[in-house]
């Protein structure tokens, strides 16, 4: 596809008022993405109202609608899949190009399915819609990629251990109530989820598909195998929500193809950019969610020989990543640098030009 890298940017967030699109607004300001123009679309529940945006002031939520996407050159949705099956190809009709963070494009073929340093390259191919892959894939992909390269990858098992921001800001509410609840001697109310999340660990992430997984273990499986281009890539998942507010954890088990020690596992992960090893538990030294929370970067930790795969070629460890922000905000950022580095931005106003006034 596509053709220039424009100097005057007009950026959307789609899902603006919800707890990844708030962090996707915060993110491009951080890194002072260069956009001119910033614009806020939410449902009718927060059309009209407004919010603060540090150095923009008050900006109204508006409307998303098909005909808001008019001269918008790039939208970050984060608005739920629905939205995004319904707004998403109309957008790119108009030249926009799309970065989506719900799981409605990830695995249609001819879609990229993108971690900014993992495989920048799929991006080439976009025709206006790009996928932000799922949190839990996401912060997995990076010391994947980097024994993918050096050993190459059999089968992977892995255990998630995931915060309720990633349900959404009414988790977070849901969870702190909870808390609340239990110190007052109150009983604890769920509504978010089918039992109380607080002091408890549900085995329960999306919904359940006939296989007996859920659909966000599931997710792990097949947007795994199609971002590190490994279509035969055996895995296998757990999801599992925690009482977390902010952060990832993941138990991870490797089976490499040739032989690989933690200490030079460790030294593989330390080459990707954006991932850090913190690993010496003799110190107490391992990721923790906690820490991650506010970072950009994957951490990984634990990293040990797994004894129960022959031939040095099993290695178990622990990555953690902040769910908002690596596991979506800031890859969905990332992603839209790199179209920006490379000239792959359509420029909406070009498009329709192009196409004669009407949207491409
Ligand atoms: P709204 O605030 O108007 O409901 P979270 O995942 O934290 O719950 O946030 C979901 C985000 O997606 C919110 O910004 C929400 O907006 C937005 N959203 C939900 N449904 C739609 C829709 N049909 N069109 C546009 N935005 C939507």
């Amino acid at each position: 596809m596509p053709g220039t890298s424009p100097a005057k940017l007009t950026v959307a967030v789609v899902g603006a008022t919800g707890a990844v699109g708030r962090t996707m607004t915060k993110v491009l300001l951080e890194k002072q993405f260069p956009m001119t123009e910033l614009r806020l679309l939410a449902s009718e529940r927060s059309a009209g109202k407004t919010l603060t945006v540090p150095g923009w002031g008050d900006l109204t939520v508006e409307l998303a609608t098909p005909d808001a996407f008019e001269g918008i050159d790039i939208a970050l949705f984060s608005a739920g899949g629905g939205t995004s099956k319904e707004l998403a190809p109309e957008a790119a009709r108009r030249g926009c190009t799309v970065i989506d963070n719900s799981s409605a494009w990830r695995m249609e073929p001819g879609i990229p399915l993108v971690v900014s340093q993992v495989n920048p390259d799929d991006l080439a191919a976009h025709e206006g819609i790009i996928a932000n892959p799922n949190c839990s894939t996401m912060q997995l992909m990076p010391p994947l990629m980097a024994l993918r390269d050096a050993v190459g990858i059999e089968r992977m098992v892995v255990d998630t251990y995931q915060a309720v921001s990633g349900t959404g800001h009414k988790a977070i509410v849901e969870l702190e109530e909870q808390v609340k609840a239990h110190a007052e001697g109150r009983p604890k109310v769920a509504s978010v989820y089918p039992y109380p999340i607080g002091f408890n660990a549900l085995p329960h992430i999306d919904v359940f598909l006939d296989n007996g997984y859920t659909k966000e273990e599931w997710k792990v499986v097949t947007e795994s195998r199609k971002i590190l281009h490994l279509p035969d890539l055996r895995v296998s998942c757990t999801a599992v929500r925690v009482p977390v507010f902010m952060s990832h954890s993941e138990a991870v088990h490797v089976e490499t193809r040739s032989p690989v020690t933690p200490a030079e596992a460790r030294e593989l992960f330390a080459g990707v950019p954006g991932v850090v090893v913190q690993d010496d538990p003799a110190n107490k030294v391992y990721p923790l969610a906690e820490h991650a929370a506010g970072s950009d970067l994957v951490y990984v930790g634990r990293v040990r020989q797994d004894p129960s795969i022959p031939d040095n070629k099993g290695l178990a460890f622990w990555v953690v990543s902040d769910n908002l922000r690596k596991g979506a905000a800031s890859n969905a950022v990332e992603i839209a640098e790199v179209l920006v580095a490379r000239g792959w931005v359509r420029k909406a106003s070009v498009r329709a030009a192009v196409a004669g006034g009407t949207p491409a």
